[in-house]
């Protein structure tokens, strides 16, 4: 059988991607009872970090530990990798060894290399194209607090970047409608819009995107490796903070998420992100539920 990798939300088809978030909520239940789970015992998890990360990290390591397994912190710059060996040698030796690897990096390329050369599933951490293991943390967060995304209507604002991506590839997959608020210059790439036709409307009008949404979500305006562009960019998206002015025209029973780490006085006011409205906590926690779901999955330890 061909290994199977989570590279994007589009490496599931539409029922696995429900099943495995419906299979974290059981996972959170299993793990809130304080009852043990341990089906990937003796397994290990390679964990490449090119960018920061507190959730990410978190979340895989004590998820490994949960089910049983273990998880290895790989830095570049204490591995042979910050000094130029070559991806895919690294992806032919490391899944010799381990039996998953995760990858936060930059270009999205650099995963698909490292997977052309894995015996072993290798899963997206975070590239600067996309974030499908956060995707699956918020779907499960909309589904525990809402019920079925089906049919209901998110609202994006601000950035066209990697969440945004997820988002849209989400859209289409779960068949929701999206609608993007970003000013001219910031939108998703077209790649991503043109997949997703029918479910995706790009508008430049922060409170249009928002009314009646069922779901109201943003992120950092500079993204990790954006860092130069901090203050061009804190200037374009001034007009895109969703604050009680916007949650206001969303839907009365709307939630506010937000992949974290924030800004708060940036792309959210604290009024919001602390707010009554807002699952930020909650999808935070379902990360490590989540992703437990889906190594469970990839290493086809269901059970
Ligand atoms: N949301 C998210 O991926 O957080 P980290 O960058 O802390 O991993
Ligand atoms: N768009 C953000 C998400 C961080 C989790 C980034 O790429 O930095």
């Amino acid at each position: 059988m061909s290994v199977r990798h989570f590279l994007s939300l589009h490496d599931l088809n539409g029922d696995e991607l429900r099943r495995i978030i419906s299979r974290a909520s059981e996972l959170k239940a299993i793990q809130h009872r304080g009852d043990r789970h341990t089906p990937l015992p003796g397994k290990t998890l390679g964990m490449i970090f090119e960018k920061s990360s507190t959730r990410t990290r978190v979340s895989f390591e004590v998820g490994m530990a949960q089910l049983g397994g273990h998880a290895l912190f790989l830095s570049p710059r204490d591995t042979q990798l910050g000094r130029g060996e070559p991806i895919e040698d690294t992806a032919r030796v490391l899944s010799r060894m381990v039996d998953a690897v995760m990858i936060r990096t930059f270009a999205h390329t650099t995963l698909e290399r490292f997977a052309a050369h894995s015996r072993v599933p290798v899963i997206n951490g975070l590239s600067d194209d996309i974030h499908p293991c956060q995707l699956l943390a918020d779907l499960q967060t909309y589904q525990e607090h809402r019920g079925d995304i089906r049919g209901r209507t998110v609202a994006w604002i601000g950035d066209g970047n990697n969440m945004c991506h997820s988002w849209i590839n989400a859209a289409a997959q779960l068949d929701f409608k999206l609608r993007v608020a970003c000013p001219e210059g910031y939108d998703p790439d077209a790649r991503f819009v043109e997949a997703a036709a029918g479910h995706v409307e790009i508008v430049r009008d922060r409170l249009a995107a928002a009314t009646d949404a069922d779901l109201i979500t943003t992120d950092v305006w500079a993204s990790m490796g954006q860092e130069d562009e901090q203050a061009k960019r804190a200037a374009a998206f001034a007009d895109y903070q969703v604050d009680a002015t916007l949650m206001a025209k969303a839907s009365k029973d709307a939630v506010f998420m937000h992949c974290l780490p924030a800004h708060r006085g940036e792309e959210v006011s604290a009024e919001v992100i602390d707010g009554p409205q807002s699952v930020v906590w909650d999808e935070a926690e379902n990360r490590l539920h989540a992703q437990k779901a889906l190594l469970e999955f990839l290493l086809d330890a269901y059970r």
